[in-house]
């Protein structure tokens, strides 16, 4: 598709999520840049997770009297405003300096969860006391398991709404982009990767000269990804439990006793696990294409998901979602709600606060629109009846 105007240049050109992705592209160093952007292997299935959602089409109805639009619904045991929230993302403080408080302050404004990754750059107390958007921490199961007894008790005390284990990382996802580049957390500034940082000053001045990088919630246990570098596919392999199993994973919802949540549940079988074990929602998501390449993409999937467990269990659709539109079809097809990572830190990395706030004045307003033009005035009239297969 060609637009008029040529690549954006300040937050006020960006009117959709390719936009805040070309703006993140010009802020950040190549390298960082590519952490975001890249999926696994040959990137087939990041691509796959957008393009599922062209496999069927919307079919409207009118004159349904659509001037109020009420678009909350309910996650994890909290109301949400809007049927879309923020997948927890990892080491948000290199995408902008303002990190995970602009997400967490964006996220509050338009009354959405959003999640914290075990590899945030901000401590799960801080964010606990300053932010009162509904919160989902995301459990890394370590190896170390004083580590993982730490950050449970910590997210309780911090008073999180939700744990959210991510499953799909038994080993690290081969990221090539960041092999070429050298991406490591924290960054290291290489021979090779000079000019990309020398010619980001403001990414540099921003990273060098405020608050020294961090991740404060696993640095009281472990120097890798803050003190010692290291990629994030090592950490995944290095560092994370790959003997996890289903009985740890009820233990582990046991040992928190509150709103439970899988992230990477990709098959029919396992989500019905999943209700066995008592959790209350499950992420449809293949880790944005960053784990396994030939993975199916999460909408492909929601049907024979929704079908088999949407009864029980919440489904959540994660991963793709470029446009409202998107959202819908995955409502459509029984999903309570949608997540995505991408769709926002592009923003971050665009413009801070700033960025995720214009980022998700977008989507809404997206839904918003795509639900009038749908002849819809609740989420619980989207069906598969006004979608057709190709
Ligand atoms: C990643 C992790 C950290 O995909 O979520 O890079």
């Amino acid at each position: 598709m060609s637009r008029p105007g040529g690549a954006p240049r300040r937050l006020a050109d960006c009117h959709n999520v390719e936009d805040f992705r070309q703006l993140a592209r010009r802020r950040l160093p190549a390298p960082v840049f590519h952490y975001i952007d890249g999926g696994a292997d040959d990137e087939v299935t990041k691509a796959r997770n957008t393009a599922a959602f062209e496999a069927c089409d919307l079919v409207p109805d009118v004159l349904r009297g659509v001037a109020e639009v009420d678009l909350s619904t309910r996650v994890l045991g909290q109301r949400i405003a809007m049927p879309l929230f923020l997948s927890p993302t990892a080491l948000q403080r290199l995408f902008h300096h303002e990190g995970e408080r602009a997400v967490g302050r964006a996220a509050e404004a338009f009354g959405t969860f959003f999640g914290i990754s075990s590899l945030a750059t901000v401590s799960l107390e801080e964010i606990g006391r300053t932010v009162s958007a509904p919160k989902m921490f995301q459990f890394y199961v370590h190896r170390d398991e004083g580590l993982n007894r730490s950050l449970i008790e910590r997210a309780k005390a911090a008073g999180f709404d939700a744990l959210t284990v991510t499953v799909d990382t038994q080993v690290g996802g081969n990221r090539e982009r960041c092999l070429k580049t050298g991406f490591t957390s924290p960054p290291r500034i290489t021979p090779a990767s000079f000019l990309s940082y020398a010619t980001r000053p403001r990414w540099v001045f921003d990273f060098f000269g405020r608050e020294r990088f961090r991740l404060p919630n696993l640095d009281t246990h472990l120097a890798e990804g803050s003190r010692t570098a290291m990629g994030i596919g090592d950490y995944f392999t290095k560092m994370l439990d790959p003997a996890l199993d289903w009985a740890k994973a009820e233990a582990i919802r046991r040992a928190w006793g509150g709103p439970f949540c899988l992230k990477g549940i990709m098959s029919v079988a396992d989500a019905r696990r999943a209700v066995a074990i008592g959790a209350d929602a499950i992420m449809v998501s293949n880790h944005g294409g960053r784990q396994l390449d030939g993975s199916r993409a999460p909408f492909d999937q929601l049907a024979e998901i929704v079908d088999a467990v949407g009864d029980r269990i919440e489904v959540i659709c994660d991963g793709g979602i470029r446009r409202g539109t998107h959202v819908l079809k995955a409502l459509s097809v029984g999903a309570r709600a949608c997540s995505g990572g991408r769709l926002y830190l592009y923003a971050l990395a665009a413009g801070g606060e700033a960025g995720v706030m214009r980022a998700l004045g977008l989507l809404r307003a997206e839904i918003e629109r795509d639900m009038k033009l749908m002849g819809k005035r609740r989420l619980d009239e989207l069906s598969r009846d006004n979608l057709r297969w190709r």
